[in-house]
């Protein structure tokens, strides 16, 4: 039996393992239960009394080899295990995980609102901003609205704690007034920003939505170049083939005022439900300044005139994305917002 033990605990020294499967099953095999310490108890009880001391001190020697032995590989397993996995995070040159980090994406309105500022940018403009809380001399009163025009009815417009001149801008041309102020011509910018209405939403119709108004100021600037002008912005916006149409309208601040076309680029002018049949979508309003808001603003009216724009950026989103209600836009719904990933 001495020799057993002898020859046990030379095995228990000799055990090596880095495998936690492999210290486990070393462990049961010596300690378990049917282990073979578990054995050798039950053959030391038939042992003769004179021989127990020396043979039950070896015994023992062997059951506390066995278990510092698997508490020490154990040890060192775990430890050269968290070591690896610190080494990884430590290697900095590792290739990253990008999938696994989502990115957010553009929203669609600022996606088009860019795209309209970028080709006028081409052309030379530059962006002007204005508050979205104004009075009533920018977004009226300056662009030659009458005193009694419905738009400065409670009905249409937000007044802030019902003072009639402390107001939500209804459009951007109030940005328009704020240039002419400031600026000398030649005057070329755009304004982008959001604008309120006191309207009942629905699929057609918000209380906020967004726009962005052009102006344009200098000697000698004719009907023609807005509508050269315009014609580009169509064309880059819509597509090579896209063809412009003006029908004439009104607006206060402009004379004479029109209504800006283009043609259907879902349909391409032949008729479909989104242009109604008639093959061309409405854009946008434009204009000659009027000599009244010039002058109103500062600016020589003999001298100098201009034409003026302004169009919806939710309109042209829905025409370029084909999103029908404009309540998606607002809803910050990210199964909706992610189908617009785009670098731009
Ligand atoms: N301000 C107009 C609106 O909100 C849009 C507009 C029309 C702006 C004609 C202009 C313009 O500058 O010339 O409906």
């Amino acid at each position: 039996m001495t020799d057993k033990i002898n020859d046990l605990i030379a095995r228990v020294e000799a055990f090596s393992s880095r495998s936690a499967a492999e210290i486990e099953e070393f462990r049961v095999k010596m300690l378990g239960k049917k282990g073979v310490v578990t054995e050798m108890m039950e053959e030391f009880k038939t042992v003769a009394p004179e021989l127990k001391r020396e043979l039950g001190q070896r015994l023992n020697e062997l059951k506390t080899k066995a278990m510092q032995r698997v508490n020490d590989l154990k040890a060192e397993a775990q430890a050269a295990g968290v070591g690896a996995k610190t080494a990884a995070i430590d290697d900095m040159t590792r290739p990253g995980t990008a999938a696994a980090e989502p990115l957010g994406s553009r929203h669609p309105i600022s996606l088009v609102r860019n795209e309209i500022v970028g080709i006028f940018a081409r052309l030379g403009y530059t962006v002007a901003e204005g508050p979205e809380i104004e009075d009533d001399w920018h977004v009226f009163t300056a662009l030659n609205f009458a005193p009694e025009h419905p738009a400065r009815d409670m009905q249409d417009t937000f007044f802030i704690e019902k003072n009639p001149d402390v107001l939500l801008r209804t459009h951007t041309s109030s940005i328009q007034v704020r240039t002419m102020q400031t600026q000398k011509p030649p005057i070329r910018v755009v304004c982008p920003g959001r604008v309120f209405r006191n309207e009942a939403i629905s699929y057609r119709a918000h209380c906020i939505f967004h726009q962005v108004e052009g102006l344009y100021i200098d000697e000698g600037v004719s009907f023609a170049d807005m509508k050269q002008t315009l014609l580009y912005f169509a064309r880059e916006m819509f597509g090579e083939e896209t063809k412009i149409r003006l029908r004439p309208s009104y607006f206060p601040f402009t004379e004479p005022s029109a209504e800006m076309d283009v043609s259907c680029n879902l349909c391409g002018g032949k008729g479909c439900p989104v242009c109604k049949g008639t093959g061309w979508l409405e854009i946008m309003g434009c204009g000659m300044v009027d000599p009244n808001v010039l002058e109103e603003c500062g600016i020589d009216n003999k001298k100098y005139t201009g034409f003026a724009f302004g169009m919806g950026v939710e309109r042209i989103a829905m025409l370029r994305y084909g999103v029908g209600d404009l309540r998606l836009y607002f809803e910050n719904d990210v199964r909706f917002l992610h189908q617009f990933d785009s670098a731009v």
